[in-house]
C-alpha cells in the first residue's frame, strides 16, 4: 500500500465550499469537437490533452488530491488502428512533455486497466514516469488505460477466488473491503465526484464499484472546451448536493 498523502483532504475550498477530495472524469466529445469543426478526429484528442494540463493543474492548485482520468478503455481497442496508434502515440508524448510539471508540483502518476495490452513504447513511458514520481504525495493523477470496469471486478474476483482456493480467505467472511482492496483503486479513495463531458449521461464501464455513493456532474460542453470556469462550475454544484449514503437528510445534517 502507497504511503498516504501529505496533503490532507481538502475538505474545504477557497470560498468555504465543501470539496471533493476525489474527482474522476469522463473525457468525452474529443473527435466530435474536432469533426464539427471538419478536421480529423486526433485532433481533437490533441485539444483535449491540452485541456488534461489545464484540469491537472486547476486540481492540484485546488488542492483536490486525487484526480482519476478516463484515457482510454477497453473497449476503445476497437477503434480504428490510425486512431488507436495515435492515441497510443499522444500518450507519449503527453508523458515526456508533463514529467517536469509533475514533478514540480509534487503530482505521483499512477495506472489503472490492463497496462500489459499497450504498446510496449507507451507501457514504458508509463511505468516511467510513474517510477519517477512515485516519490511525490501532494496529488495523485491517475490515468484508466485499457481500463473496463467489469474486467475489473472480474479480475478482483479472481484474485479473491485465489485466496479462497489456498485457505487464506474464508468465503463467509469476504468483506466488502476485501472487495476494494482487490482492485486497481485499492490505494485510492472512492471518487466524491464523477464529470462527464459531451452530453452523454452514462458511466460507461467506468468504476462501477467505485461510484456506487459518488456525485455525478454532466455536462453538455465537450472536453476540449472544458476549462477552469466549466471546473468550478462542477465543484460549486457538488458542494451544494447534501450526500445521504442511505441515511435521512434530518441524519447527514446533525
Ligand atoms: C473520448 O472522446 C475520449 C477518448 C477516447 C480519449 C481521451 C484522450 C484524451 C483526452 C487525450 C489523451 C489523454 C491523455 C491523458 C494525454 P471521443 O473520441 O469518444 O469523442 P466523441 O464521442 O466525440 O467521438
Amino acid at each position: 500500500m502507497k504511503k498516504p498523502l501529505i496533503t490532507p483532504p481538502a475538505p474545504q475550498g477557497p470560498d468555504g465550499a465543501i470539496s471533493p477530495r476525489h474527482v474522476a472524469i469522463i473525457m468525452d466529445g474529443n473527435g466530435r469537437w474536432a469533426q464539427k469543426r471538419g478536421w480529423q478526429r486526433i485532433r481533437g484528442h490533441e485539444a483535449g490533452s491540452e485541456t488534461v494540463r489545464v484540469i491537472v493543474r486547476n486540481c492540484r492548485k485546488l488542492n483536490i488530491p486525487y484526480l482519476t482520468l478516463y484515457a482510454f478503455s477497453s473497449e476503445n481497442w476497437g477503434r480504428p488502428k490510425t486512431e488507436v496508434a495515435a492515441l497510443m502515440s499522444l500518450l507519449r508524448r503527453f508523458l515526456s512533455k508533463e514529467l517536469d510539471e509533475l514533478l514540480a508540483r509534487g503530482i505521483r502518476l499512477n495506472a489503472i486497466g490492463d497496462i500489459d495490452l499497450l504498446p510496449e513504447n507507451t507501457r514504458q513511458a508509463l511505468l516511467g514516469t510513474m517510477e519517477k514520481t512515485a516519490h511525490l504525495n501532494d496529488m495523485v493523477l491517475t490515468l484508466a488505460l485499457s481500463y473496463g470496469g467489469r474486467a475489473e471486478l472480474l479480475h478482483a474476483t479472481k484474485k479473491l477466488c485465489q485466496k479462497v482456493a489456498s485457505g487464506l480467505l474464508d468465503p463467509e467472511q469476504i468483506s466488502e473491503e476485501d472487495f476494494s482492496q482487490a482492485l486497481y483503486t485499492h490505494d485510492l479513495p472512492d471518487p466524491d465526484l464523477m464529470i462527464r463531458t459531451s452530453g452523454e449521461i452514462r458511466i460507461s464501464n467506468f468504476l462501477p464499484w467505485q461510484l456506487a455513493y459518488s456525485e455525478f456532474y454532466f455536462t453538455k460542453t465537450p472536453w476540449p472546451d472544458f476549462g477552469e470556469e466549466e471546473l468550478k462550475a462542477a465543484l460549486t454544484e457538488y458542494s451544494g448536493r447534501q450526500r445521504r449514503y442511505g441515511k435521512t437528510g434530518e441524519q447527514v445534517a446533525k
